[in-house]
């Protein structure tokens, strides 16, 4: 394994694998430019078809196509005169660091892929929306160096939030950006529609416009050469649990759980489950050895890959990171939907009477007809999360389910795993 020290964080690949989105160091303008970058594009719209025949999917959690976003903003733009694009790095999900990781170190390749994807829609205005100071210090520095020209006439911006879990949501960015709360609001309209100043926007993951550069330089097809046919390219992973540090993989669409298990040190003797895709996509059992990395896979098992953190359980209990994760949502909502608002307090009450062993089995059923119910409510994702992982608790575990209707599991009993927020990449929050 080809393991370095970031300043805050290890990160690595596989053994064989070339890295397109790690780097060693922090790289400056002159480093990034000796790997090709800012390079001229003399036609948008075949670059347009490249990311199309790639089939590059977001990176910030919902796995859309890139490419037809692009259309769609580039086509609204034609006729409302103008558009806007977002890098969004805003990353409010605690399980994940990849992208504070890359605006710090890879802030040009980040500002590269901002800027094709301007082009690409034809954009007059841009903005690096994050909240995290670091993050925003490495990109207005790599701004500095740059000649004012690079991006061809746009207006760059930065756009600095208060962190949150719902501010990274799209059309919170949207909202704090023309002058509101980072809160989400209603769709339609969806920012590609009606966005920044109520132009179509693309507002994109600062991971996914960083794979545009490897895309104009090396084109769709050697972009294919990793990864599966539905998943293509590689992606970042932060990967927590299992009593280690956190490390930031990048990795192949399509790697088999096992060998993710065998990079990070961790025999799968010792795994009891996974939390996936950060705090949204929901806890699986042992069947998660089972699995290969890819969005395909994970949909069948109507769980997720999200935004790439995975987090390993091993000596927690799985109702206990469930309660955990649960508060979590019941703290972090934004406070505006009614279901979403009472559905996360009441399924964190469940929840956490669950793991303390007072809840009965009327409450397990009560939590259950929640878990179906409250789906697809409230504005934005938060609530879809927050029943994905009180559904997948009922439906993977239930023998630790069992165990805590009559009381708590040995585990709780000897101290119940209470994280605020569970599996936090601390390492670069605090760096
Ligand atoms: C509650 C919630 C929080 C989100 N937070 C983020 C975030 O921090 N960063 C991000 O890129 N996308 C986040 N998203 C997804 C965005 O709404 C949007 O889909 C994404 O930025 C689009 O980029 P992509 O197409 O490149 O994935 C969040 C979604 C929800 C529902
Ligand atoms: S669904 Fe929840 S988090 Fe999302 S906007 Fe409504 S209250 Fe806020």
């Amino acid at each position: 394994m080809n393991t370095t020290q970031s300043t805050t964080i290890a990160t690595a690949a596989p053994p064989g694998l070339e890295p397109r989105l790690l780097a060693e160091r922090r790289e400056d303008l002159a480093a990034y430019r000796r790997l090709g970058g800012y390079r001229p594009l003399t036609d948008a719209g075949e670059l347009l078809g490249e990311v199309e025949s790639s089939g590059l999917v977001g990176r910030g959690g919902a796995a859309f196509p890139l490419a037809v976003k692009l259309r769609a903003v580039r086509d609204n733009g034609r006729i409302a005169g103008g558009t806007v694009v977002v890098a969004n790095g805003e990353e409010g999900e605690p399980a994940s660091i990849k992208d504070r990781w890359l605006l710090r170190n890879r802030p040009h390749l980040v500002l590269d892929g901002l800027r094709l994807a301007a082009a690409i829609v034809g954009a007059h205005r841009v903005y690096v929306y994050v909240s995290d100071p670091e993050s925003a210090h490495s990109v207005e520095t790599a701004l500095g160096e740059l000649e004012p020209d690079a991006f061809g006439g746009v207006d760059v911006r930065m756009s600095t939030v208060q962190p949150g879990y719902v501010a990274g949501e799209e059309t919170a960015a949207v909202r704090a950006i023309n002058g509101g709360p980072a809160k989400p609001t209603d769709k339609p309209p969806r920012p590609f529609e009606a966005g920044v100043d109520e132009r179509p926007t693309l507002v994109s993951n600062v991971e996914t416009l960083a794979n545009l550069p490897y895309l104009q330089c090396h084109g769709s097809a050697a972009f294919r050469a990793l990864g599966t046919s539905l998943s293509p390219g590689t992606f970042l992973a932060t990967i927590t649990g299992a009593g280690r540090p956190p490390v930031l993989y990048e990795l192949p669409h399509g790697l088999p759980f096992t060998e993710l298990l065998a990079l990070h040190a961790v025999s799968p003797d010792q795994v009891r489950g996974a939390l996936m895709g950060g705090y949204f996509a929901g806890l699986l059992n042992r069947s998660v050895l089972e699995t290969t990395l890819d969005h395909e896979t994970m949909r069948r098992l109507g769980s997720g890959l999200g935004c790439g953190a995975i987090s390993v359980i091993t000596d927690e209990c799985p109702v206990a990171v469930a309660a955990s994760v649960l508060a979590y949502f019941d703290r972090e909502n934004a406070g505006q939907c009614g279901s979403c608002f009472n559905g996360t307090a009441a399924m964190a009450a469940a929840a956490g009477a669950l793991r303390d062993g007072a809840a009965t089995a009327e409450d397990v059923e009560r939590l259950r007809r929640w878990s179906v119910l409250l789906r697809g409510r409230g504005a934005c994702a938060t609530l879809d999360a927050a029943t994905n992982v009180a559904a997948s608790l009922l439906d993977q575990f239930p023998d630790e389910v069992g165990a805590h209707l009559g009381g708590t599991c040995p585990d709780c009993a000897h101290g119940a795993f209470r994280a605020g927020r569970p599996y936090e990449a601390e390492a670069v929050r605090q760096a």
